[in-house]
């Protein structure tokens, strides 16, 4: 496994943008509204890794949601895995509690999923499959 990124909730990726790319020098590689999510991603990699700022597109936005609670910050993190159904199906024997029992679309046609913070210690970890082609 590695991590594939870091998720960072932003009111606007203007003003994010400001920071992360202006003022400290990463590259935007991809930008993405992810429709089932309702927001709207820049891509920085730092490293392998990278910064994914979140911007929400509606109010009801999970990402909108955890603003008005919390404000800015770090929002999630994303473990790549190399098959998320058995990493999903091993989380679930162990009594792990799944946002997500079965993958769906992520950013950039990757597989995703979601674990609740209550089993990663307040995290919310979001598990990342790579694939060519989500045809399956
Ligand atoms: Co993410």
């Amino acid at each position: 496994m590695k991590i594939e990124h870091i998720g960072i909730a932003t009111r606007t990726l203007d003003d994010a943008l400001s920071f992360w790319r202006d003022a400290l020098g990463l590259q935007v590689v991809h930008t993405e509204v992810v429709e089932d999510q309702k927001v709207r991603v820049a891509m920085l990699p730092v490293g392998e890794p990278r910064i994914e700022l979140l911007e929400p597109t509606n109010e009801d936005s999970p990402v909108a949601k955890f603003l008005e609670k919390r404000g800015a910050g770090i929002h999630h993190i994303a473990v790549r895995v190399d098959d998320i159904r058995a990493t999903l199906e091993r989380l679930k024997r162990s009594g792990a509690r799944l946002i997500d029992e079965t993958p769906r679309a992520g950013a950039d046609g990757c597989l995703v999923a979601f674990v609740h913070p209550s089993s990663a210690n307040g995290v919310l970890l979001e598990l990342v499959e790579h694939t060519d082609s989500v045809n399956d």
